[in-house]
């Protein structure tokens, strides 16, 4: 059948990588997914840099805006980042054409997911955004498909690579907080600006999506206690192993009695909790609900192959859906049928 033809908006490590995996694996994937994945069009800031792949036959466009206004694509794929422009106007273009969207961006749909995934219902359009939290890892297949019909109480983890990097290498290799955060960008694990990842805003965008995965709710980024890892020191990690545990940051969304908790800050996990043992960039999400149990997912959490595999999931399950088949909704249920979030009264 037709190739599904696609847009990448965004060249970056994660970029980069989804365009080497859909070249090298070109004939792989058509048999897979039961048609070819073209790339039909991108743009990237820097359109001279050499990404060690090839884009010649593939149509440059000036921006992403009109990429996602006017190339002749099924799906357009954002890979830019930021919360508000381009990425956001871009989006919003091709959803309102009925184009699918595939996007990693957290600060965007923390921001704007409600609204993105009504402009996508509207107008039979997908929003899938697997790689937007905890990279490889499947959570939001597994909140918004897999655990359809349970209650969930609590979901929580690890969710940044990059603070997960550096608290990790300071225990165990003795090197400062500025060194390993310099290592984690050479890497490519890192923010283009690096204190969404230190401060924990990073985090906070991805909590925020997993709330209202996990609760049915409207997306309330913005009431989320917040504490960085920016004053941890060796010193403290040193203390808090003496006493038998590790410092890491997390994400957690409860249901309380009056209502739903967020918060982001360094917590002290005992020392033989799963949860204490994830080292490096690797991430881990918990989820407590009333009919599965206790599920725990662990893997990579940031990086461009590990982030680009969530992508190409997303592509192909779009690939492999039938016309006229029934879309999942973004957030689990129609966006209209999103309850309003009610923030829990601290006492
Ligand atoms: N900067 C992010 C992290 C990238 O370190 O987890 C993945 O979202």
């Amino acid at each position: 059948s037709d190739a599904l033809k696609i847009g990448i908006a965004g060249l970056g490590t994660v970029g980069a990588s989804l365009v080497r995996i859909l070249q090298d694996r070109h004939e792989m994937l058509a048999t897979t997914c039961g048609r070819a994945i073209e790339i039909m069009a991108v743009t990237a800031r820097d359109r001279s840099r050499d990404r060690g792949v090839k884009l010649s036959n593939i149509k440059w466009f000036d921006d992403a805006v009109s990429l996602a206004s006017e190339a002749d694509i099924d799906v357009f794929i954002e890979l830019m980042g930021g919360a508000g422009d381009p990425a956001y106007s871009a989006v919003k273009a091709a959803l309102q054409r009925g184009i699918h969207v595939v996007t990693a961006n957290k600060a965007l749909l923390a921001a704007h997911g409600i609204e993105l995934a009504g402009i996508a219902e509207e107008h039979g359009a997908l929003l899938n955004y697997e790689a937007a939290v905890a990279g490889g890892i499947p959570v939001i297949k597994a909140l918004r498909e897999s655990m359809t019909g349970n209650t969930v109480s609590r979901v929580y983890g690890i969710m940044n690579g990059t603070c997960n990097y550096i608290l990790t290498k300071m225990e165990k290799e003795g090197l400062s907080f500025e060194d390993c955060l310099k290592e984690a960008q050479r890497l490519g694990y890192a923010e283009a600006d690096p204190a969404f990842d230190i401060e924990g805003n990073d985090t906070a965008h991805k909590l925020s999506i997993l709330t209202s995965l996990a609760f049915g709710t409207a997306i309330a980024a913005d009431d989320i206690y917040l504490e960085g890892i920016t004053n941890i020191s060796i010193e403290d990690i040193q203390a808090a192993a003496d006493l038998g545990y590790r410092i890491k940051l997390l994400g957690v969304a409860q249901r309380t009695e009056s209502g739903i908790e967020q918060r982001v800050h360094p917590t002290m996990v005992p020392y033989d909790s799963v949860i204490a043992q994830v080292d490096g960039v690797t991430n881990a999400v918990a989820i407590e609900s009333d009919i599965l149990g206790e599920l725990l997912m662990v893997g990579p959490g940031a990086g461009g192959n590990a982030t680009a595999s969530a992508v190409l999931g997303d592509i192909a399950d779009i690939a492999k859906s039938r016309p006229g088949a029934q879309h999942v909704p973004a957030f689990g249920r129609p966006a209209t049928a999103l309850l309003p979030y009610k923030r829990a009264r601290i006492q």
